[in-house]
């Protein structure tokens, strides 16, 4: 068994006249699962190589909530719960995401927020490794959720429903501060700039680094009485 005639890890052999025992793949072949027959399903883009505005499969309940729990985990850190960009991360300092209730964002096609995860985008790594597929698309569907929720206007509401406002929730939870579930204050010189860099959805850069680190977060215009963030 010792002495058997076999191919070592990363030693050579002289069967293949190539000299390697390691067999490059023959080509074209697809491994199990990854035929990736629908692009846009793995893409978001269409034939034209343009950024879709469909959904690759129906929007269900279920498919929301499995969107807002991914969104919650990989997202919110930077765009926050409701999807404004000021996220904890971007609070201590990170560059400023993008706030997807800006007319520009709000215009944006279903493919772009796909494509954005896929691919990142300026200062945003891509998520590709974290979040399947699937679980992209299901984020998509739910930030348009958080768009229209963020964006609601009464006439939004559907007919016997009774709206709470988020500081009467707030006060029948128990939380004393009048303040909670006022408008939240976005950090304005901090993050976004002038409101031009805010639609254009281009934050200005970050003071230029020393030693390779960023400055320390400052503290943020408002952020003391500003409420945190919430999803329900
Ligand atoms: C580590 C922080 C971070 C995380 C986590 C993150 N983003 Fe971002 N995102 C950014 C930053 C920073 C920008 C702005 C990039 C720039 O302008 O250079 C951005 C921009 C965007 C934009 C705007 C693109 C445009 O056209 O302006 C979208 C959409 C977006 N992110 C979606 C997501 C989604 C969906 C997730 C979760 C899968 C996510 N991001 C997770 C940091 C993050």
């Amino acid at each position: 068994m010792q002495d058997q005639p076999k191919f070592i890890p990363q030693r050579g052999t002289d069967f293949y006249t190539d000299g390697r025992s390691a067999r490059p793949q023959v080509e074209n072949t697809v491994a199990r699962g990854q035929l990736h027959q629908d692009p846009y399903f793995y893409t978001g883009l269409g034939a034209d190589g343009k950024e879709g505005s469909a959904m690759p499969f129906p929007v269900t309940m279920e498919v929301l909530e499995r969107g807002q729990e991914r969104f919650n985990i990989y997202c919110a850190p930077c765009h926050s719960r409701v999807g404004n960009g000021a996220g904890m991360i971007v609070q201590r300092g990170y560059r400023p995401a993008g706030n997807f209730h800006t007319p520009r964002l709000m215009a944006m096609p279903l493919g772009h927020f796909f494509n954005v995860m896929t691919n990142g985008y300026g200062a945003m790594p891509d998520y590709k490794a974290q979040v399947s597929p699937a679980d992209r698309w299901a984020i998509v569907a739910y930030i348009k959720a958080l768009q229209l929720s963020q964006n609601a206007k009464p006439a939004d509401e559907a007919p016997g429903v009774q709206v709470e406002s988020l500081s009467n929730i707030a006060r029948q939870e128990g939380f004393d501060d009048p303040n909670f579930g006022n408008e939240w204050a976005l950090p304005k010189t901090a993050v976004y700039g002038t409101p031009n860099e805010q639609d254009n959805g281009i934050p200005p850069a970050l003071p230029p680094s020393a030693n390779g680190k960023y400055p320390p977060a400052q503290p943020l215009p408002g952020a003391a009485t500003a409420p945190a963030p919430t999803n329900k």
